[in-house]
């Protein structure tokens, strides 16, 4: 890897860190519900403090767009991050201008500090060069430990380090490491796993795909898209019929690579939309006209943990199936334990991301037993479409 890391911040004692991590949590009343992001930075902040630095983390919250949005203030987010670091975390008002460097004159060596969120200002999203030089007058050296933002050219992501010497974080470092043996130099065969409702919101990422990997399985709504474009008649299910030259597309690029593509041959197709629907397992080519496929089928999912298994490397974006309503959670529980216990005898790395996956691998209860599980949302998606990532490949840049 050709970044730096925090073993290259050695003499830190008294200097101000800006770290940009990730607090986009999911907040109901007031309340953190998923504190994940918060754990995954926790262990560079706890590091950069134990070595003495004067830690100040960036973050946003939402998109405000440039105003202040007082639903959207990083104060909501203060208890959690002090639950999770254990610390007294002080907080600044505004990640600029007086707040902000009176808070950080009143630190102590190995003091945390967390700013207010850094969208609140509009230079932030366009990476104002004097916004910029705002944020950096506060600190001496940069961390990214922001993965899940490193897809936006931000001032914070992006912008300071132009301005500072900028190291990767741990947390950066853990997801860059693992989406390298994921897609970068993966042990062969590479099988990625690609499901979700719609293909229009993943073009980009199949045609990348079918160019790296061995197999490709389509699962979820957007597979009836390419069953229809082959001329399966798939009834009520969800399906994008005017994407159905882009589908034939992508099965004409993955047979030049030579990439297999794996739909669905059976699927649970039922009337209603609703947990414990009635349904029924039918072979995709006898779909009722008026049912729609929740869920893969056994045969199906029978191929697809055969691929596992034969693969030694799994990427994995989307569900198979609805696997927030029983019981078209079936496929994708079975696939996702089948990957996890393949993972645990060492037979394979797998790695996984992007927002409903982690929903779903945490619903079949195998999060912890991948290989690696990435919090990016946009960003890990950016990454499987083989795009480059603007935070990342500054920090690739440092001398
Ligand atoms: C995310 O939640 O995916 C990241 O924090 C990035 O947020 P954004 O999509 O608002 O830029
Ligand atoms: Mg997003």
């Amino acid at each position: 890897m050709t970044f730096k890391t925090l073993d290259n911040l050695t003499d830190i004692a008294g200097k101000r860190v800006l770290v940009r991590v990730d607090l986009n949590v999911p907040v109901k009343d007031g309340k953190v519900t998923d504190a994940t992001r918060i754990e995954r930075v926790a262990p560079t902040i706890q590091e950069l403090s134990k070595k003495g630095a004067k830690v100040v983390l960036l973050a946003h919250f939402g998109r405000p767009k440039g105003e202040v949005v007082a639903d959207m203030s990083l104060q909501q987010i203060l208890p959690a991050v002090n639950d999770v670091l254990g610390a007294k975390v002080h907080f600044a008002a505004d990640c600029i201008g007086e707040p902000a460097a009176a808070a950080i004159a009143a630190m102590a060596n190995g003091d945390i500090l967390l700013l207010e969120n850094t969208r609140f200002h509009k230079g932030e999203e366009k990476n104002n060069p004097d916004f910029t030089a705002a944020l950096a007058a506060n600190g001496d050296i940069y961390v990214n430990d922001a993965f899940s933002a490193a897809h936006r050219a931000h001032s914070s992501t992006e912008g300071l380090a132009h301005l500072l010497p900028a190291y990767a974080g741990r947390t950066m470092q853990a997801e860059l490491e693992a989406l390298e043996k994921g897609l970068g130099n993966p042990a062969r065969p590479v099988v990625a796993i690609v499901g979700g409702a719609k293909v229009s919101t993943k073009i980009d990422l199949l045609m990348n795909l079918v160019k790296k990997v061995d197999a490709l399985v389509i699962g979820g709504g957007m597979a009836n898209t390419f069953l229809a474009a082959r001329g399966t008649d798939v009834g009520k299910s969800l399906c994008e019929h005017d994407l159905a030259d882009t589908a034939k597309q992508i099965m004409i690029e993955a047979a030049t690579a030579t990439c297999a593509i794996v739909l669905p041959e059976d699927g649970v197709v039922a009337r209603e939309f609703k947990a414990n629907a009635e349904n029924e397992v039918v072979d995709v080519n006898a779909i009722p006209a008026d049912a729609m496929m929740l869920d893969v089928g056994p045969k199906t999912i029978e191929a697809v943990n055969a691929w596992i298994s034969r693969a030694s490397t799994l990427v994995w974006n989307g569900p198979l199936g609805a696997f927030e309503i029983a019981p078209f959670d079936t496929a994708t529980v079975s696939a996702a334990k089948h990957a996890a216990a393949e993972t645990k005898a060492g037979k394979l790395v797998s790695v996984a991301g992007g927002g409903d996956t982690v929903a779903a691998l945490n619903h079949a209860g195998v999060a912890d037993d991948f290989t690696y599980v990435s919090t990016a949302g946009g960003a890990f998606l950016e990454w499987m479409e083989g795009k480059p990532l603007p935070g990342v490949d500054i920090l690739r840049q440092q001398k």
